[in-house]
């Protein structure tokens, strides 16, 4: 643990060269992100990105530990939720910045979940060739995985994520108090996030995180411990294989089954959100590996015991209204970017913690297995 000033907070670094930054991690950092800005961007001035529920509750308290430590800023507030991932959005973001006639040197200031992020570090790339960006991730799945690495963007209508860049921030300060907050379901749908890093390559880390989840839910240093493990983990795979080129895929552990849950309830937050998603897809990506022979049933046991422990769904059929079938669901999957020449190619695992990227997972297999697991 380092000392922060009256705050206990864990710093995490990410080795990119030149581009390297920190993630500071601990209770009350929001109230100390002017200072902690400041020192890093001397003379910087900011445009604070965020959406209207964020704001509502962080922006003032925000605003004004900027403003105590001479930071000047000005805020863009989005409609919370996916569809702000647009065009219009950034459009708008664009204008804002440009319109405070921000330069280079200012920052770019991510306020918000994952959706917030991805816009705002979209916007900081591209203005006047790329300002500074600064990430306050304010959801659990923001702290633990998309502030950190760099991958910014938007959605189109053919698909999401589809136009972006990688972006890396200056800083990412993820206030861990901030996170009680949030509803539970949304931070149990972030703690799928943060098994995945244990079930990717730390067996340890899901031992404890079977040993310690209540005390993560419950806030204090067995929180802060646990994002700052996953910015740890994250970091390692990113210093590794920034642009997805290998070992980066890693951490679609669970969301190739996910994301074709998502695309069978028409991405219906009602119904299914991504961390449950996730949580399903896991179970199932160590289901299938069972099936594969690849690891063994008491694993896939194992995993779906935690994540039901702590509430998370397991199966499809405990997704609310009803799925498509089989094929319908390979057909989502095979749209997913992850197809080469008809090979699907799949995160597997040999066991708790052994994760591996499997590229030429037969079709007709993912079908049977999913016939069979559409039928429990
Ligand atoms: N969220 C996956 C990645 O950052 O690569």
């Amino acid at each position: 643990m380092q000392e922060i000033g009256e705050v206990n907070a864990v710093t995490v670094p990410v080795g990119l060269g030149e581009r390297a930054y920190d993630i500071l991690i601990g209770p009350g950092l929001i109230a100390r992100a002017g200072t902690e800005i400041a020192g890093r961007l001397p003379g910087t001035r900011a445009a604070i990105v965020t959406d209207e529920n964020v704001a509502a509750v962080h922006l003032d308290t925000f605003q004004a530990a900027l403003a105590a430590a001479g930071i000047e800023s000005v805020a863009v507030r989005l409609k919370p939720g996916e569809r702000s991932k647009s065009f219009e959005s950034l459009e708008r973001t664009v204008d804002a910045i440009l319109e405070a006639k921000l330069e280079r040197r200012d920052a770019v200031i991510a306020l918000g979940g994952g959706v917030v992020g991805d816009l705002a570090g979209f916007a900081a790339g591209v203005v006047r060739r790329g300002m500074n960006f600064v990430q306050v991730p304010t959801s659990l799945l923001a702290q633990v995985d998309s502030s950190v690495g760099g991958k910014t963007g938007i959605n189109t209508p053919r698909g999401k994520n589809l136009v972006g860049v990688f972006y890396q921030p200056r800083l990412v300060l993820a206030d861990t108090e901030v996170l009680d907050t949030l509803p539970l379901r949304e931070f149990r749908a972030g703690y799928a996030e943060v098994a995945k890093y244990g079930l990717i390559n730390r067996p340890d880390f899901f031992a404890w995180l079977e040993a310690n989840w209540e005390e993560i839910f419950s806030g204090g240093a067995a929180r802060t411990e646990a994002i700052a493990e996953c910015c740890r983990a994250k970091a390692e795979i990113v210093e590794k294989d920034e642009r997805e080129t290998g070992d980066r895929a890693l951490l679609n552990l669970g969301h190739t089954f996910g994301h074709a849950l998502e695309a069978a309830t028409g991405y219906d937050g009602a119904r299914l959100v991504h961390g449950e998603a996730v949580a399903v897809g896991m179970v199932l990506a160590h289901k299938f590996s069972a099936r594969m022979n690849l690891a063994s049933p008491d694993d896939s046991a194992r995993v779906e015991a935690h994540l039901s422990a702590v509430g998370l769904p397991t199966r499809p059929n405990q997704i609310p209204g009803g799925l498509a079938d089989a094929a319908t669901l390979l057909s989502f999957i095979a749209q997913d970017k992850k197809v080469t020449r008809g090979a699907l190619t799949f995160i597997l695992t040999r066991g708790i913690g052994q994760s591996f990227i499997a590229k030429d997972v037969p079709g007709s297999e993912v079908l049977a297995f999913l016939e069979d697991v559409l039928r429990q």
